[in-house]
């Protein structure tokens, strides 16, 4: 296929699509006068030029212009192929031609409601609540930190205990509970846990404990030791880059059930993508509350707490005043557009073999990768299971986090950037993902780019 005609109907393609000599995807050193002129204007209006805590080094950074399915251009005109996809939110791929009519279709009837009652907020709840297996209940949020934030409350309250248990190297979100031992460099003793930002209380760090994943030995030592203070474990079922060990996650489940912790599965990355059902159905484990964000709202800002309804109930504003009422609130709760595009969302993913289909492609994306980097001696091994895909160089599958860092991080974010250049867009160091619109025709490009990268990389 010829990629370069897919990027039409942008003037500033015509300079991408004459790289004359050079290959189709990524940047090949072009950088359009226009896009320049909008990377100078971000670094004015932006702390740091970025619009957010993530940013590309300055070779390799973009100004995004447009997405059709895995693929995206940017404001030059080059074209990527997507393996970041906006931190796994687009799993349809990008502009999918069913989110593109349910929020057309919405925008003319109204965008939102301010969290009073709609229909679609209500369909919406009537056809993810038999995906969900611990869903009594359901609150749609606005982001997976909204989500994570607001069941961290719930089981508080639930208990009458303050502090949380997390894993080391678990993403959970921005606010302050959050914010801890996501990705130390330094790792602290267990379960003491290390701010990943200035501005945290140290009131709040006293709050967390932080104990290793895949553990089940350390994990039941340290609640032998604080049950009595914990009310929640929250933990991703597939953390990042690291699967659970078989019966893991199972542990976790014994051991919160034994304690009366409440636990708290954040499905914000695998909920609706290892299955409809998520990890819940994936893993075969029912928590007492789960956290949803990223694919359930088709790229719009929707996310979710579900759970047990005994918990869930708490935020009944019929009880306002009254003790034990938990305030679970947010001005953009039930956007009405953001249901739309999850209803759709679902209208995808409901049909039969869309994620036998994603999960046979992954399975071939990383065996042609690990032939490439094979090929090239490179010692980087691939792994993952279903649409999520890692790379480091290692030689055995990591089982935690402190085994993560021990590997060398710093070459393997040197050959990304070389990825990134010839237009494969991986974030260093972090987990990488496939959508259901990545085609064979990707997969080969990708091997032919990935080649490219390895003969750079090892010169
Ligand atoms: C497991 C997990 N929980 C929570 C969050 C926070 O979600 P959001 O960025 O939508 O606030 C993320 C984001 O990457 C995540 O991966």
């Amino acid at each position: 296929m010829d990629i370069a005609k897919r990027g039409k109907g942008n003037p500033m393609r015509a300079s991408a699509t004459a790289k004359e000599g050079s290959n189709a995807l990524g940047r090949g050193g072009n950088i359009s006068p226009t896009e320049q002129a909008l990377f100078d204007d971000a670094a004015r209006f932006f702390p740091g030029g970025a619009l957010g805590g993530n940013a590309l080094a300055a070779d390799a950074r973009f100004v995004f212009d447009r997405g059709d399915g895995s693929r995206f251009w940017d404001a030059s005109g080059n074209e990527y192929i997507d393996y970041v996809l906006c931190s796994g939110a687009m799993f349809l791929g990008h502009a999918h031609p069913a989110i593109q009519k349910a929020v057309a279709d919405q925008v003319s009837r109204g965008t939102h409601a301010f969290a009073y009652l709609n229909e679609t907020a209500i369909r919406l709840a009537r056809r993810v609540m038999p995906h969900i297996r611990c869903a009594e209940r359901i609150r749609f949020t606005t982001a997976g930190s909204d989500s994570t934030f607001h069941a961290i409350r719930l089981a508080r309250a639930f208990t009458g205990r303050e502090k949380i248990l997390k894993f080391e190297g678990a993403y959970h979100g921005v606010h302050d509970y959050a914010q801890l031992s996501t990705a130390p460099k330094v790792s602290g003793n267990f379960p003491h846990g290390v701010p990943d930002t200035a501005g945290i209380p140290a009131g709040v760090q006293d709050l967390m404990l932080v104990a290793p994943f895949n553990d089940p030995e350390t994990l039941a030592s340290i609640l032998a030791e604080h049950h009595q203070d914990i009310a929640a474990i929250i933990i991703e079922p597939i953390q990042r880059i690291l699967h659970p060990k078989p019966g893991f996650l199972q542990a976790v489940r014994e051991l919160t059930a034994k304690y009366g912790i409440v636990m708290i599965l954040d499905e914000v990355v695998t909920g609706f993508r290892y299955g409809i059902g998520g990890a819940q159905g994936y893993f075969d484990v029912v928590p007492d509350l789960a956290t949803y964000g990223k694919i359930i709202g088709g790229g719009l800002p929707v996310g979710a707490v579900a759970g047990r309804k005994d918990i869930m109930d708490q935020a009944d504003p019929t009880n306002k005043g009254k003790p034990g009422y938990v305030y679970q609130n947010g001005t953009l709760q039930g956007h009405m557009l953001g249901c739309a595009a999850s209803l759709a969302t679902m209208d995808v993913l409901e049909q039969p073999g869309v994620y036998d289909n994603v999960f046979a492609m992954a399975d071939k994306l990383r065996e042609g990768l690990q032939k490439v980097f094979d090929r090239h001696n490179l010692g980087i091994l691939v792994f993952g299971e279903g649409p999520m895909w890692h790379m480091l160089f290692t030689d055995k599958v990591p089982q935690d986090w402190r085994e993560v860092i021990a590997t060398d991080t710093k070459r393997m974010a040197t050959f990304e950037a070389e990825l990134l250049r010839q237009g494969l867009f991986i974030l260093p160091n972090n987990r990488r993902f496939i959508s259901i619109r990545h085609t064979q025709d990707d997969l080969e490009q990708t091997f032919e780019a990935a080649d490219r990268a390895a003969r750079i990389f090892k010169r």
